[in-house]
């Protein structure tokens, strides 16, 4: 490259990323958000406590949640707790693997039994130990630290802002900022102009999350937030093809309708990739509920889900899930039919609050 070519302080393009959730977003369901071209993603959270003080280097259950698939283009491990210790240890156990490419800390989870011992967001509650926190897991690993967090407990604790100034001084590599209070859990309105005041008032890159329910909305959010990009969660449990629907607006292009064979073929190939590292059963009992986000809307789905409860291994999902689409393509009726979808909402995704 000559002097000429070079490229002096790059644009960097707005990423769009997959958003943690506990007890989803596993090794399986990310692989397939990246085959759909998310840009990065983060592991479920890791409970610090439970990780720094396991006895074994690595207990089977960390194993499991701790795989990575090398498709997996940029993937941060998540841990939670409020013990400076516990997270700096763990903090060192997960650099030891050399399988992340940074550690993310939580801020914003909202179960109640997370907060009641003063984990998630509870720690927006108390900026210095929030503080401490994120100072013990920073000394004690060399790779990047990014931060998750809401806006604040409620109206009348906003602390996102002093926080994430805190992080930038520290050196974080990025922070993820739910336009939410804790307060309002999963509802309630996201305060795009609050994300967008946080993002203009410092130097690292700021993702918007929250709310986002299509690829139109989240390029919206985007604009609106003037973000660095935007962390998608809920939304791409229904549409994990949100990434490339995104990708595509953003050229120009239409995105495509998803039928049927896209369909049954991402969640065979979920159900495989899930299969490698969890017992069989337990995998295929998992994608009851990814199949019950993607099928519904296709003529005979409800049956199909139906039978599904009765299915424990890979081999009958495989069965169940190709007659199903040898039914389908024989009638020629792959398109979903919107008069047969539920109603569509966020909020129908469950999430522990206990
Ligand atoms: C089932 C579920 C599990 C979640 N688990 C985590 C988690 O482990 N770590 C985290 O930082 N946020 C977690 N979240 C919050 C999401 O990352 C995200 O901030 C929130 O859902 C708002 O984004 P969305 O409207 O795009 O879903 C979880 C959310 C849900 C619905």
């Amino acid at each position: 490259m000559n002097g000429a070519d070079e490229v002096v302080n790059p644009p960097t393009a707005p990423l769009f990323l997959l958003a943690p959730m506990d007890g989803m977003s596993r090794a399986s369901f990310r692989s397939i958000c990246f085959d759909y071209g998310a840009d990065g993603a983060t592991t479920e959270m890791i409970q610090s406590l439970a990780l720094g003080r396991a006895k074994k280097r690595m207990s089977d259950t960390f194993e499991e949640v701790l795989v990575r698939y090398p498709n997996e283009r940029s993937l941060a491990a998540q841990l939670i707790g409020s013990v400076p210790d516990m997270m700096a240890e763990s903090a060192r156990r997960l650099t030891a693997l050399r399988r992340f490419d940074a550690i993310d800390i939580n801020m914003g989870c909202p179960a109640r039994k997370v907060v009641g011992s003063g984990n998630g967001s509870a720690l927006l509650k108390t900026p210095e130990l929030a503080m401490r926190v994120m100072e013990a897991v920073r000394s004690a690993t060399d790779l990047p630290v990014r931060l998750k967090l809401r806006l604040g407990w409620d109206e009348a604790h906003i602390t996102a802002p002093e926080l994430i100034r805190y992080a930038e001084a520290l050196g974080f590599e990025s922070v993820t900022l739910h336009g939410r209070t804790r307060a309002q859990m999963y509802g309630g309105a996201v305060n795009v102009g609050a994300i967008r005041a946080v993002a203009e008032s410092v130097n690292i890159p700021v993702y918007a999350n929250g709310g986002v329910t299509c690829a139109a909305d989240a390029l919206d959010f985007l604009r609106d937030t003037g973000a660095a990009g935007v962390a998608i969660g809920r939304a791409a449990l229904k549409q994990p093809w949100i990434f490339d629907d995104i990708k595509r607006l953003r050229r120009g292009e239409q995105p495509p309708e998803r039928l049927a064979p896209e369909r049954v073929a991402l969640l065979l190939k979920q159900a495989a990739l899930a299969c490698g590292h969890r017992p069989e059963k337990v995998a295929i009992c998992e994608m009851r509920k990814f199949s019950g986000w993607l099928l519904p809307g296709l003529t005979g789905a409800d049956e199909v889900l139906r039978r599904l409860n009765g299915v424990t291994t890979l081999e009958g999902y495989r069965r169940l899930m190709g007659d199903f689409l040898e039914t389908l393509n024989r009638t020629n009726d792959v398109c979903v039919h919107p008069e047969l979808l539920p109603r569509q909402s966020l909020d129908t995704v469950a999430y522990r609050t206990n």
